[in-house]
């Protein structure tokens, strides 16, 4: 069973709504309308009738006396009552297969982090991007699976007639399947202090070539950037910063100031130049060759870091170097 019977008219009343974005908002809407249809039809019956009997029986004469009142008519009450509870299984049965579904979501859904704070939202993709944006393509079922850092936030999305708390210390999760595109309003129905209002951000539905094309963009960390840039981002972004200092000073591993171009003895005793080839050598398999005064306890970083990231580490550990990017032993002085 599919849910609501279609209602004529419910097209002009789907006008009071945000617009819809899923299966599931449109089935909602459905079982909704048809309720709130069934309600209005009743309002009207009933004080209509009232409003008639009251017409009809009214007392028309100053000297009229008040008629006896009637005994109950136990099968009318009888009927009544199956009526009513007829009427409460028809709107559960309604949505009732709708409302199970929306419980659980299928075993491929995409499952995506949501972790609420105030006073804002991260979105944490299966690939480990974090955004602060919900993109999705069409057609594919997500899993929100929700948490909140400080406060009980909710995640509102209304176009998906999806709301879910998001609660501290707890997991929660809610799923959809998006089936048009567009941009949505996505929010906290949960009052959270000063920075509420702020709290919004989007859902972006795309097809599946445009959300490929969105994450590629966002991954992409040579995207608008120059290569000295990536590799200061590199450094911070592979813990290369524990290890390696850029002010001279020697922590684990030897400083990247007056790195690139400079000459140093290896523990075998003998002398490299760290040059491009060197340098790439040492990130990929550090300790084939170790520099004199350090331990061998560089992580090996093959497979973690390519050639175009290892050239870029290289392009800014030359501005580094008092030898310059040539690493010709011209000083620049300073
Ligand atoms: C756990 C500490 C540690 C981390 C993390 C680390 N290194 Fe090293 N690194 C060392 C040590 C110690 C040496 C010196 C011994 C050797 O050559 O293996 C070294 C040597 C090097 C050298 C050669 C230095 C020279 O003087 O010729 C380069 C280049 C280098 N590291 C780059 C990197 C980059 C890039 C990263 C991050 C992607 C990184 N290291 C992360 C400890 C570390």
């Amino acid at each position: 069973m599919s849910g609501a019977i279609p209602f004529v008219g419910s097209g002009k009343l789907a006008a009071w709504f945000p617009p819809d974005a899923s299966f599931h908002a449109s089935e909602m809407d459905s079982a909704f309308f048809t309720i709130y249809m069934a309600a209005a039809f009743a309002v009207i019956l009933v004080v209509g009738l009232a409003f008639l009997f009251v017409m009809q029986n009214r007392r028309k004469d100053k000297n009229e006396k008040a008629l006896p009142t009637g005994k109950a008519n136990m099968l009318f009450q009888g009927l009544w009552v199956l009526c009513a509870l007829g009427l409460a299984l028809f709107a559960f049965n309604l949505d009732f297969c709708g409302f199970m579904d929306r419980q659980v979501a299928p075993g491929n859904a995409t499952q995506i982090e949501v972790t609420a704070r105030q006073w804002d939202y991260d979105f944490v993709y299966p690939n480990g991007h974090v955004a602060d944006t919900l993109h999705v393509s069409i057609g594919e079922a997500v899993q929100l699976n929700l948490t909140s850092e400080d406060v009980v936030h909710s995640l509102t999305i209304p176009a998906l007639r999806l709301n879910q708390a998001a609660l501290p210390g707890q997991k929660t999760s809610a799923w959809f399947r998006a089936d048009r595109q567009g941009t949505y309003d996505v929010r906290s129905n949960i009052y959270s202090g000063k920075g509420y209002p702020g709290m919004q951000t989007a859902l972006v539905t795309h097809t599946e070539a445009g959300f490929d094309k969105w994450m590629a963009s966002v991954t992409d960390i040579f995207a608008g950037k120059t290569m000295e840039e990536v590799g200061e981002l590199l450094y911070n972004k592979h813990g290369c910063k524990a290890c390696h200092s850029i002010d001279g000073v020697k922590l684990v591993g030897p400083s990247f100031k007056d790195l690139y171009g400079h000459t140093f003895d290896t523990k075998e005793g003998i002398q490299v130049v760290a040059d491009d080839a060197y340098i790439k050598e040492s990130i990929l398999t550090p300790n084939v060759s170790v520099i004199a005064g350090f331990e061998p306890v560089m992580t090996p970083y093959e497979g973690k870091l390519n050639d175009k990231e290892i050239e870029a580490i290289t392009a800014w550990l030359k501005t580094m170097s008092s030898l310059g990017a040539d690493g010709s032993s011209q000083q620049e002085g300073n």
